[in-house]
């Protein structure tokens, strides 16, 4: 983009004292950008230059739309790629990337999908066995076992204890990318001291488990029968009869694990910060629950937690022809940012946007364009009925088996975790009663 283009105001701090505001705290940078600019704004970054933030529902809509034609997402998860590898479909681009998703889309839905109702029913179970009643539970680390236990069975078919090992590994390499130092990865030179050298080494031991299934499964007769996402990727062809090399296949299962698993087990965690604080909204589900293992309300439930604690609370874009968005004529080049947070708290649409309000959501299909927890246009986010799907199946089964109570007296607060927002003390609650054997 050349220097000569008129952008919105935005703060004048130095690019490398916005970095920081933005990497460490991005919910009240951005909050404080809205209030002295307006909903669009241009924050100038270190390494990226500058970058035009949009949270209008019609701008929204107009990127979403041109995705195909206009956008790339150069730069994305710059921290996240030494991980996933450069084959991951977060990271591709064009052709190729239209092409994989098409191809890695159908297990997410549908009755490919619902047939991990079990698996996410039995990871939950074995859970909740564990909770004490009367004592202080982190729900966040919790979840996060609930779900790498569900995908890891969707990826490998089976998780038994033959995948100990590579479980280990896997949550090695997870816990090192929530690390506040895991941004360092983007600095090759870095790589090679600790703790980024640890963090790689952990990797490659991952890498190796992960390239022993896949080998496994390209020897094995039956994989054309089987079900599970490797199976079904290693039996892919394209249009050419080209099936995907070993390389790319480690890059799209490293992705759907990463992708699939903290997301998930995140808005989990935040559903129970919210509604254990709303008493109404709370009895209603379990009632919901109770009559016929949760419709409506839990939708929104689930909605109105994914509004109020968006989990990836901003996806960009560059954009690679000229487009007007709020009435600035932006280059091409230009970095665009859809802020999903500020989008969802938009008093226009939402009115009170900061009350965990379900009934918002109650029979009411959310908004393509004012509600985007999963993003939009031809990188929505592929596991956004799976996610769902898993919320619902994990919030019917513990709910119909335990009362919980908040685990502390105010809510938990947001702090960025990589690429997502968490709850900073881990959501707890308190098991109140267990009302049936689990
Ligand atoms: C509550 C849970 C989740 C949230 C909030 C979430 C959110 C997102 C967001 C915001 C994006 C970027 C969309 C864009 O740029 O327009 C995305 C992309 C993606 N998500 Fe999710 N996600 C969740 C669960 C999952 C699950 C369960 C999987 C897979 C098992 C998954 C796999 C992916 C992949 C592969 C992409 C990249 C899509 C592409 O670039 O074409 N996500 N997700």
């Amino acid at each position: 983009m050349s220097s000569s283009a008129v952008l919105p105001d935005g703060p004048s701090a130095p690019p490398v004292v916005q970095t920081a505001e933005l990497t460490a705290r991005p919910v009240d940078f951005v909050e404080r950008c809205r209030d002295r600019f307006g909903g669009t704004f241009s924050v100038r970054l270190s390494r990226i230059g500058p970058m035009v933030f949009f949270s209008d529902p019609e701008s929204i809509k107009q990127v979403f739309a041109s995705d195909r034609e206009n956008t790339i997402t150069q730069g994305r998860n710059v921290v996240l790629e030494p991980i996933l590898g450069t084959k991951s479909l977060l990271v591709q681009e064009g052709a190729e990337h239209l092409a994989r998703r098409r191809l890695m889309l159908p297990p997410f839905h549908g009755e490919r999908m619902r047939a991990y109702e079990q698996s996410i029913e039995r990871a939950t179970v074995e859970e909740i066995s564990n909770w004490p009643t009367g004592e202080t539970i982190l729900s966040h680390p919790a979840m996060q076992r609930i779900t790498l236990e569900v995908i890891m069975s969707a990826v490998f078919g089976v998780s038994d204890e033959r995948h100990d090992p590579l479980r280990a590994g896997l949550n090695r390499v997870l816990s090192s990318t929530r690390s506040p130092f895991a941004f360092g990865l983007t600095f090759p030179l870095l790589r090679k001291l600790p703790p980024y050298s640890g963090m790689l080494k952990s990797l490659r031991e991952t890498d190796r488990l992960i390239a022993a299934e896949i080998s496994d499964r390209r020897a094995d007769p039956t994989t054309e029968e089987r079900e599970d996402i490797l199976s079904m990727l290693v039996s892919a062809r394209d249009e050419d009869g080209q099936g995907l090399d070993d390389t790319e296949l480690r890059d799209q299962l490293m992705t759907l694990l990463l992708a699939g698993h903290e997301t998930t087990a995140t808005a989990l965690a935040w559903c129970f910060d919210q509604l254990l604080r709303n008493p109404d909204a709370y009895e209603r589900l379990r009632a919901e629950i109770d009559s016929d293992g949760g419709g409506d309300w839990m939708e929104a439930v689930i909605a109105e937690t994914l509004r109020v604690r968006p989990v990836v609370p901003m996806i960009g874009r560059e954009l690679r022809k000229p487009m007007t968005l709020d009435g600035w004529d932006l280059e091409s080049g230009t970095s665009v940012m859809l802020s999903i947070y500020l989008a969802h708290t938009r008093p226009e649409v939402f009115p009170d946007p900061y009350v965990f309000d379900p009934s918002r959501f109650d029979g009411v299909k959310p908004d393509t364009y004012s509600w985007i927890p999963f993003g939009g246009g031809t990188r929505r986010c592929i596991g956004a009925a799976f996610a769902q799907f898993e919320m619902r199946i994990v919030l019917r089964t513990i709910l119909s088996t335990l009362d919980l109570a908040p685990g502390s007296d105010s809510p938990d607060q947001m702090i960025r975790r990589n690429v997502t927002l968490s709850p900073k003390h881990g959501s707890p609650v308190i098991v109140t009663e267990r009302r049936a054997a689990a």
